[in-house]
């Protein structure tokens, strides 16, 4: 079976960034109160004009820049998203077209916060079996579309964003293990569950979280899946250089690491000027470090996820 390695990254963040003081003004909550519960300084949020498939757009674009290849040669594309721009089609399909690239396949991918897992562990297995050469992966979402702006336990945790990587055939080994997991027992502790029905929207069309429930969840379920992904590949955890985790909370963040042995310095954290992007945080995360230099080629990184569903997973990369 042939080998995929990641050839490229890019990340976009809308121009509009959100405080904590800003956010103070709208609800009852303090920049004290959410720094030391969450970590979060600042969030970006995109404009009323743009759409999830204009900020997965815009990371295609870095990520297929840096890959240095011509965006023609691109035979599969997957959005993982859980804000597309519509109901149908994909915002894979939407991409697509604003790409200028028609014909090959192009998909969705629904696992929320963990989507970037899944849709990273697709493309491996396309390349892998020789169904596609050179894929694009993107992470994008618009929480703040589906964001109750008056409830303060959910609204100071998320914003927008989008991350993208081109994943290619490869001599070498890149990804060298991925491992996916989910419980749909756990719906009802985070979801959005509205629907369109009638030409009506039906339920809460906004995010409701059983924030301490997807905490206790959420560490063991990453500490799990981390070790066990590190275990199957043979890799012992002082190899991993980086750590690239979702960003949602850093005391999970750090409660993973720990869990895992590894120290904070080796641990990518975008969280306090982004919040919790979704299924944008963790290719965010990868290209800020690939960017400011701090993963290089070579080396040995674990990213890991999770989301509503429950859905989490973890891919383990030679970079
Ligand atoms: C959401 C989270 C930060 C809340 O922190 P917590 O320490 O568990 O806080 P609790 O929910 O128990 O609430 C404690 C108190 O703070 C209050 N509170 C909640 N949000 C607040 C806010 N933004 N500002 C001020 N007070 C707030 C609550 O109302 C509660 O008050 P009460 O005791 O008077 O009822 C935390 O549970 C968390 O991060 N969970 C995981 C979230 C996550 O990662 N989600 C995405 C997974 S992909």
């Amino acid at each position: 079976m042939a080998h995929s390695r990641i050839l490229g990254t890019g990340s976009y963040l809308p121009a509009n960034v959100l405080t904590n003081a800003m956010l103070a003004e709208r609800v009852e909550t303090s920049d004290e109160w959410i720094v030391s519960r969450t970590g979060i300084h600042a969030r970006h949020i995109a404009s009323d004009e743009e759409t999830t498939s204009d900020l997965a757009l815009k990371a295609a674009q870095a990520a297929i820049s840096n890959a240095g290849i011509d965006k023609g040669e691109i035979d599969l594309i997957i959005v993982a998203t859980t804000t597309p721009d519509m109901v149908f089609p994909s915002t894979a399909c939407l991409l697509q077209e604003k790409l200028g690239i028609p014909g090959c396949p192009a998909f969705d991918v629904q696992a929320v916060c963990a989507g970037f897992m899944f849709a990273l562990t697709t493309a491996h297995n396309y390349i892998r079996t020789g169904m596609a050469k050179k894929a694009l992966v993107v992470g994008a979402e618009i929480m703040s579309r589906v964001l109750d702006w008056e409830d303060r336990r959910t609204c100071v945790l998320f914003g927008d964003g989008a991350g993208a990587v081109v994943l290619g055939e490869s001599d070498e080994p890149g990804i060298l293990h991925a491992k996916l997991a989910a419980d749909g027992r756990y719906k009802d502790i985070l979801n959005t569950p509205a629907q369109i029905s009638g030409g009506k929207i039906q339920g809460m069309p906004y995010l409701h979280m059983d924030g301490p429930a997807v905490f206790k969840f959420a560490v063991k379920a990453l500490s799990d899946i981390a070790g066990k992904t590190l275990a199957e590949a043979g890799v012992p955890q002082d190899d991993v250089d980086w750590l690239v985790p979702h960003q949602a909370n850093l005391r999970i963040i750090e409660s993973t690491a720990k869990h895992l042995g590894l120290p904070m310095e080796r641990v990518i954290v975008t969280l306090p000027q982004q919040g919790n992007t979704s299924a944008a945080s963790i290719p965010l995360a990868l290209d800020a470090a690939v960017r400011d230099g701090r993963i290089r080629r070579g080396q040995t990184v674990l990213l890991e996820g999770i989301g509503g569903g429950f859905a989490w997973g973890a891919v383990l990369l030679r970079y």
